[in-house]
């Protein structure tokens, strides 16, 4: 079988919902049993549920990883039901902090995208490496997006955050080399999440003529037409296929790489 996970664990952050719900979904119906680490506890146990449902072990942990102790508690937690963490999946992050409107000039958005698509991200890798580290095997995937290279439609301070994404990812994936440990990214085009919903929402609170009146489906897809040549939206299965692949030995080759899933956005 291609992407074969049998007899692997992975844990996803933000795996309650959205893309994360769909890397949880394909990793375990590859033959991972995964950890669900999310704020949200009820997805999370919502995602539990659904990896009993196709045969496999499922653990949900509390996480929310702007907070170091949390992260912590997450591991710990994991690590006190499972005896390793072969595969992380730096899937949680969000696109500005709440009430953000798509303008790039508050200090709240920066900071808090920062604290969790950046900042979350590398506090909760640096928790896992000691377990993959002491193994010398380890599968680190970061999802980063076409924002980082095609912004259009995107905040500045997203952007930003997501181009620091694949940085780190290079970095780290030259630092573990030597220990067996690869580190790659996803760049995902548009697919429709709450993450979408949650902000075309905001935008239509404040009279934003954009979403105005409209319906934000068909929003989403006039956008999605003008950038996109194959000019449909990716979905969490398409992300889950490709998380899984790069967590295989069908890809212990690749590493540092950042792999576009955009339907042409971006062509290098
Ligand atoms: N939806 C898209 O079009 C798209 C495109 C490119 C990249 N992405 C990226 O994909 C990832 C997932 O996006 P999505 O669309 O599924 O979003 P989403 O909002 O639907 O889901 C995000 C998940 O992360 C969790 N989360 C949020 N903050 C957290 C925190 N502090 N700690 C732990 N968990 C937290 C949420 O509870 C949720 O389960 C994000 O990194 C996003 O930037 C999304």
């Amino acid at each position: 079988m291609l992407a074969d996970l049998s007899g692997r664990i992975a844990m996803v952050t933000g795996g309650g919902q959205g893309l994360g719900l769909g890397i949880v979904e394909r990793m375990a119906e590859q033959g991972a049993d995964i950890v669900i680490a999310d704020i949200n506890d009820h997805n999370a146990s919502d995602a539990k549920d659904l990896v009993a449902k196709i045969g496999r072990n499922a653990y949900s942990v509390h996480m929310d990883v702007t907070d170091k102790s949390s992260i912590k508690d997450a591991v710990e937690g994991a690590l006190s039901r499972v005896d390793k963490i072969d595969i992380l999946v730096n899937n949680a992050g969000v696109a500005g902090a709440k009430g953000s409107t798509g303008t790039s000039f508050r200090d709240i958005d920066w900071e808090f995208t920062w604290k969790v698509n950046v900042k979350g991200l590398a506090d909760v890798t640096e928790a896992i490496l000691p377990v993959m580290r002491e193994r010398k095997y380890g599968k680190i995937i970061n999802i980063s997006s076409v924002a980082a290279k095609a912004a259009k439609y995107i905040t500045a301070y997203y952007a930003t955050s997501k181009m620091s994404v694949i940085a780190y990812t290079q970095a780290l994936a030259r630092e573990f080399a030597s220990e067996n440990i690869n580190v790659n990214a996803i760049a995902p085009g548009r697919i429709w999440t709450a993450f979408h919903q949650d902000w075309m929402d905001e935008r239509e609170k404040k009279g934003d003529g954009l979403v105005k009146g409209k319906d934000k489906y068909d929003v989403f897809m006039s956008q999605l037409k003008e950038v996109i040549p194959m000019g449909r939206p990716q979905t969490p299965s398409d992300i889950g296929a490709l998380a899984a692949f790069l967590a295989s030995e069908d890809a212990s080759n690749i590493t540092g790489q950042t792999i576009q899933c955009d339907g042409g956005q971006v062509m290098s």
